[in-house]
């Protein structure tokens, strides 16, 4: 039995006490997966984790996925993303200002990841938290008549429309890169595989539009969703200290990084990222 505290009122939880570090931890990190379904995020701190453990770890979650850009594959395994600011012989380690928006991971491919763990390698004293917002509380916040409207609905996601928008001043996506992420289709209220649960599934940038409506009406639709979704009651703030690793549930959760004065600061964050299944 794992020793717990909550993170806030509605999801996510902290497992004290653990040390994730020795194989020794199977039997928890079994455990782990088996909350996940029910509290969508768990953090585990003061962890020290080689690349090959934290693939291990990650591993137990289910098959790993290797990311589209793989110029910022740049460990010895090419299961981790690196996310950061820092440059080492003029070459970018990591890709920076990933996420600097509020999505789901990979929800732009048809079998969206299932869950991603983030571990912190190198952090800035200030700033780069990571939001998390529960899907689940915002589609059960919703009036019902929305609810009703919207069950059925389904949105078109672009990584290419994500890519354009949040790297505009980088090179564009190569052919194979293009045809490895189509747009897809994916309905936007979505249902737990496990627990049944019913979460939205939007986002920013990623999700293109709303299908069936006209534009503009789709448009405001969408921005309607994502402003409920984000707002503070379904909002968990993930402050991040060297070591920390935190598993997320991409099918129940969005999250969002935010800024850092990234001129001063270092920031060096290693995901994996689970496959996971079509959304219904
Ligand atoms: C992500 O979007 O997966 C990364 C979030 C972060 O870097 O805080």
């Amino acid at each position: 039995m794992l020793n717990t505290r909550p993170l806030h009122p509605g999801f996510g939880i902290e497992v004290v006490g653990l040390d994730l570090s020795s194989p020794g931890s199977a039997a928890a990190i079994d455990e782990m997966v088996r909350m996940l379904d029910t509290h969508a995020l768990i953090l585990v701190r003061n962890q020290t984790l080689t690349n090959q453990r934290h693939v291990e770890i990650s591993r137990q979650f289910g098959p790993l996925l290797t990311h589209v850009l793989k110029q910022f594959l740049t460990t010895d395994l090419p299961e981790i993303y690196v996310l950061s600011n820092v440059q080492e012989d003029g070459k970018p380690l990591g890709n920076h200002k990933e996420g600097w928006n509020w999505h789901s991971d990979l929800s732009y491919v048809e079998e969206p990841s299932m869950g991603s763990l983030l571990y912190a390698v190198e952090v800035p004293p200030v700033g780069a938290d990571t939001l998390f917002s529960s899907m689940q509380l915002a589609y059960e916040s919703l009036p019902i008549a929305m609810q009703e409207r919207i069950r059925d609905l389904t949105a078109t996601h672009s990584y290419l429309g994500y890519y354009g928008k949040a790297f505009a001043d980088r090179a564009p996506l190569s052919d194979e890169q293009k045809a490895r992420t189509p747009d897809v289709v994916h309905p936007i209220v979505r249902t737990h595989p496990t627990t049944g649960r019913l979460s939205l599934y939007v986002g920013q940038d990623i999700v293109k539009a709303i299908n069936g409506l006209p534009q503009a009406e789709g448009d405001a639709l969408l921005a309607q969703l994502n402003a409920h979704a984000i707002n503070s009651a379904s909002i968990y703030r993930h402050v991040w200290q060297k070591g920390d690793l935190v598993v997320w549930d991409n099918r129940s959760t969005m999250h969002c990084a935010t800024p850092y004065d990234d001129d001063t600061y270092r920031r060096v964050m290693h995901r994996t990222t689970v496959a996971g299944t079509r959304p219904f």
